[in-house]
């Protein structure tokens, strides 16, 4: 009984030696007590808090120091609080901006003062500021819900036809044209054969396009849709939505229309937020693109340390996202679809989510 809890005790006191010095590691691994700073677009989205958490959780495990700001989906808000972040000495920016095009200006600043500066998930245009870019392959991202619609409608043998309308986000995302044109490198060849008839006739992206990827106003332009077009009781068979935020209008508006699970169009969507995953439980989603947060961010970290070391910077893109001055050197991770066949293992299994979070 003694030596057994003599050997309890010099475990501990083994793993409390252990621990000390993981944590004498991180706060002292090289880095000079240097600072990051953290600029994110909005509370208002459930991944742009999980964005924010995550980098801000791995960077200070890093041993950085770290100032995380959220702009409310406000461009002079994310300027000023990128202004402070320069005056107040940051050693790196790392930035999801709300308007790719206007941050031209402020970065002037930080590339005077020799701050290196990432784009986190959006590229931000105009800029030769930006050093790198890291994000998840946002072209895949839309041929994933593409082929999605694809295989979920057989098209390659059935015959249709069958109705869609189509949404995407903020024109002045940069990622939203990625989103709608890989989808539509897909769905394409389908509506020019007739199998699939976007009835309202709405296909360019200006007229599907969501400013600031609203809920409300996705809301309200499917149930404009639906009162123009479908109020005879054409039925709605598919809607191509870029992300959550989007589909959750669509949905309400769909439930408010009529639509139940028994009948309810194909919707796709992206970022796996809490409320999509849970419509997609109830039948009134069909699919989101998962981009692990936590995976993001620790790429961005790897990118962070390796500026400050002055060693080569992980990239894996050096062709795709010119941002108006050059092609900005790249790290792009991939996307992959949840539904409710894979969600428990992709969402639950991985720790993304507690089954009660999702309940
Ligand atoms: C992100 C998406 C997100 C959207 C709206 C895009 O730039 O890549 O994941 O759904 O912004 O916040």
């Amino acid at each position: 009984m003694k030596k057994r809890l003599l050997a309890i005790v010099l475990c501990l006191m083994m793993l409390s030696t252990m621990l000390a010095g993981c944590s004498k590691d991180a706060q002292t691994s090289g880095k000079g007590g240097k600072k990051i700073g953290v600029a994110m677009p909005t509370k208002d989205l459930q991944r742009w808090n999980q964005d924010g958490e995550n980098m801000k959780k791995e960077l200070e495990e890093a041993g950085y120091k770290v100032d995380l700001q959220y702009a409310n989906n406000e461009i002079a808000q994310q300027v000023s609080q990128i202004e402070n972040m320069i005056t107040g000495g940051c050693d790196a920016l790392v930035i999801a901006s709300i308007d790719g095009g206007s941050l031209g200006t402020v970065l002037e600043e930080a590339k005077k003062a020799k701050i290196p500066v990432i784009a986190y998930d959006r590229l931000i245009m105009g800029t030769d500021a930006v050093s790198y870019y890291a994000t998840f392959d946002n072209y895949m991202v839309g041929t994933i819900q593409g082929q999605y619609i694809v295989d979920q409608l057989d098209l390659e043998n059935a015959a249709g036809p069958f109705n869609i309308e189509l949404f995407t986000g903020s024109p002045d995302d940069n990622n939203a044209r990625y989103f709608f044109g890989g989808a539509m490198d897909i769905l394409n060849p389908y509506i020019d054969s007739g199998k699939l008839n976007v009835v309202s006739g709405q296909k360019a992206f200006e007229e599907v396009a969501t400013l600031n990827w609203s809920t409300e106003e996705a809301q309200k332009r499917m149930e404009n849709l639906l009162t123009a077009y479908y109020a005879d009781g054409t039925k709605l068979d598919v809607v191509l939505s870029s992300n959550d935020s989007c589909a959750i209008g669509i949905t309400n508006a769909l439930v408010n229309g009529g639509y139940t699970s028994e009948n309810f169009p194909i919707l796709t969507g992206q970022d796996c937020d809490i409320t999509s995953v849970k419509n997609i439980l109830a039948g009134t989603q069909s699919m989101s693109i998962f981009k692990d947060t936590r995976t993001l961010a620790a790429q961005v970290v790897k990118m962070v340390n390796s500026i400050m070391k002055g060693e080569e910077v992980p990239i894996n893109d050096t062709e795709t996202y010119d941002n108006g001055t050059g092609i900005v050197p790249t790290y792009l991770c991939e996307p992959v679809f949840a539904d409710v066949d894979n969600y428990k293992e992709l969402l639950i299994d991985s720790g993304y989510y507690t089954e009660d979070q999702l309940k």
